[in-house]
Order: structure tokens, then sequence, then C-alpha cells
């Protein structure tokens, strides 16, 4: 028999992975959220009885593992509240899900819980994405428990994805990477929509206009690498390109200008590395990035 599962906070992360569990044959004891009609939902999705539906923290007590699925500024307040008031009957495992946080940031005196994060480095924007998006994920694991970490492994098989094991001190940077590969993607995606915006594209078809190219550059990045995946007037030397950008962005969205010169800044170390930007057109573009970047910072 397979360790029963408790689900505190059935939001996106928690019903996904909660889904697959359950489908892995993990029996589901309760699924507690702060409204009934919320937890009764996340069941009917999970597909497990709506009888499981709670708003009571002690309805865990007999889990022997509880998914702390809450938002990271919850998690410590939850755990110590789970910690505080509940008797648990047998030995059990608190998970939380953060990319950021360590496990023992769960840690409550004389609590017999075994602690462990398991992050899952996917978005998890739809659950019903996620959910599918969740077989071949890799999935970061960490515990100061070799025994628990195992646990994490058949959580994260059970699940379907990949896990790997990452030490408590380097979530914040790793969770930086994520952040910046991810959501800043997004974000990037997004300014230059409105971009296309500005030249007089619809919405819906600026994306859809962008979206091939950048499927194309995560192609040549998973295929050649970030170094020889990059293309454009920063690894070409264009350097008469690069200024004709910054004078349009100056002109037309000098919002953007900050961010297009920062990135400029990284492009130019990265098409060094690729060894196709020769040393004379790399210290000419970065002393118009400079250059333009103190302007910016004296407005
Ligand atoms: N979103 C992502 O892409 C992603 C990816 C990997 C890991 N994670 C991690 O997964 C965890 C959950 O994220 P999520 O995206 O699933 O968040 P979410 O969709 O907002 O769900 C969090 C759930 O926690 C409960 N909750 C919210 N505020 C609370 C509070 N003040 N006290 C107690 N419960 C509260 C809510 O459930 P009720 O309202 O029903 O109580 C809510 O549905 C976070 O630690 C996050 O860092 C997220």
């Amino acid at each position: 028999m397979k360790p029963g599962i408790a689900l505190v906070g059935p939001g996106r992360v928690g019903c996904a992975v909660s889904k697959r569990l359950h489908e892995a044959d993990y029996p589901i004891i309760s699924i507690i959220s702060r409204s009934m009609e919320r937890a009764t939902e996340a069941c009917s999705y999970i597909g497990c009885s709506t009888t499981l539906a709670s708003v009571q923290l002690a309805d865990l007590a007999t889990a022997q593992i509880i998914l702390l699925a809450v938002p990271d500024d919850q998690i410590q307040r939850v755990a110590k509240k789970i910690q505080a008031t509940t008797h648990f009957s047998r030995p059990a495992t608190l998970v939380h899900f953060s990319g950021f946080h360590p496990a023992e940031i769960m840690y409550h005196q004389s609590s017999p819980l075994s602690l462990l994060s398991l992050h899952p480095l996917l978005p998890f924007a739809d659950r019903q994405k996620a959910y599918a998006d969740l077989q071949r994920c890799p999935c970061a694991l960490e515990s100061t428990d070799p025994q628990t970490l195992e646990l994490g492994e058949e959580l994260v098989d059970a699940i379907g994805g990949q896990p790997f094991t990452l030490e408590a001190d380097k979530k914040p940077l790793y969770h930086s990477a994520a952040c910046l590969a991810s959501n800043y993607l997004v974000t990037l995606l997004a300014s230059a929509r409105n971009l296309l915006i500005n030249c007089g594209i619809e919405s819906e078809q600026a994306i859809q206009l962008l979206l091939p190219l950048a499927q194309a550059s995560l192609e040549n990045v998973e295929e050649l690498g970030p170094e020889q995946g990059l293309t454009g007037p920063i690894v070409r030397g264009d350097i008469g390109t690069v200024t004709e950008h910054i004078k349009t962005l100056q002109d037309n969205a000098p919002e953007l200008l900050n961010l297009y010169l920062q990135m400029g800044v990284v492009t130019v170390t990265n098409s060094q590395r690729s060894g196709r930007l020769n040393p004379e057109s790399a210290a000419a573009l970065q002393a118009l990035f400079s250059a333009k970047i103190k302007e910016c910072n004296a407005i």
C-alpha cells in the first residue's frame, strides 16, 4: 500500500501534482482548502471522492505525505500551524514546492515530521496543461535526510518527472535561473509584442508572428547550445544596425531602451564566448551600450 497523501492548498501546483499521484495509486486522504467549495472542486478535478474535501487542517492527521502547495510566503506559517496543532498517528513527510525556500523553512521544534522540498521546473500557468507537462519534467529535490530524498525520488517517478538533487544554499541562485529562463522570457515576448503593436500589427497577430521566431531560437539552443545558437546583429558585429535600434527605441519605446541595452551587454559577452565576434567589434559594442546606459541613468 502506497503512503496516504493530504493536500493543503489546492491551487495549480497542488492540483496537478495530486492528480498525477492519485493516478499513480497514492491514496488521497484529504484535500484541504480555506474554502469548502474550492476543496470540493479540486477533488473533482483530481478524480477522488468529494467527501475528502475539507477546511480543517486536523483532517491530515492520518496522512503519511502532506503536500503543502501554498504560496512561498505562506509556507513557514502554515507548516508551523500544522505541526503545532496536529498529532500525527504515524511517521509523515511534509513537502513544499518552492524553488526558492529550503525544506528546513518548515522546521518546527520537536516535530516528528520529515521535511522535503520538491520543485517541478515547470511554469504552472494552467493546471491541466501543467498536469500534462509534468511528464518528463525535471524536478529539484532537497532535504537534509537521505531517506526523505529517496521518498522524493519515488514521488517524482510517480508524477512522471525526472528527479535531480540540489543543495539548500543553492536554491536562491537556482530559482533566479528559473525566473530568467521562464518568467523573463515571457516578459521579453510581451515587450516584443508591444513593439509590433507600435508597427500597427494587431496584438494577437503579433504573438503569432513572434512565436515561430522564439520557438526556432529555442530549438537552436537545444541543437547548438546558447553560444552557437545565437543569431542577430550583435554576434554579426553589425554596429550600425544596433545603433539604429537604440535610436528608434529612444524615439518610439523609451521604456524598453534600458532593457535592450542591458540585454545587449550580456549578449556581447555571449557572442564573444561563441568565438564569432571579434574583440574590436565587441569593444565597440560595449562602449556604445555603456555610453547609452550612462545617458539613461543620468536622466
Ligand atoms: N506556479 C508555478 O509556476 C510554480 C512552479 C513550481 C513551483 N511552484 C510553487 O508551488 C507552490 C504553489 O504555487 P501555485 O502556483 O500552485 O499557487 P496557487 O495556484 O496560487 O495556489 C496556492 C494555493 O494555496 C492556498 N493559499 C493561498 N493563500 C493562502 C494563505 N494565505 N494561507 C493558506 N493557503 C493559501 C490557496 O488555496 P485555497 O484558497 O483553496 O486555500 C491556493 O489555491 C509555491 O510554493 C510555488 O513557488 C509554483
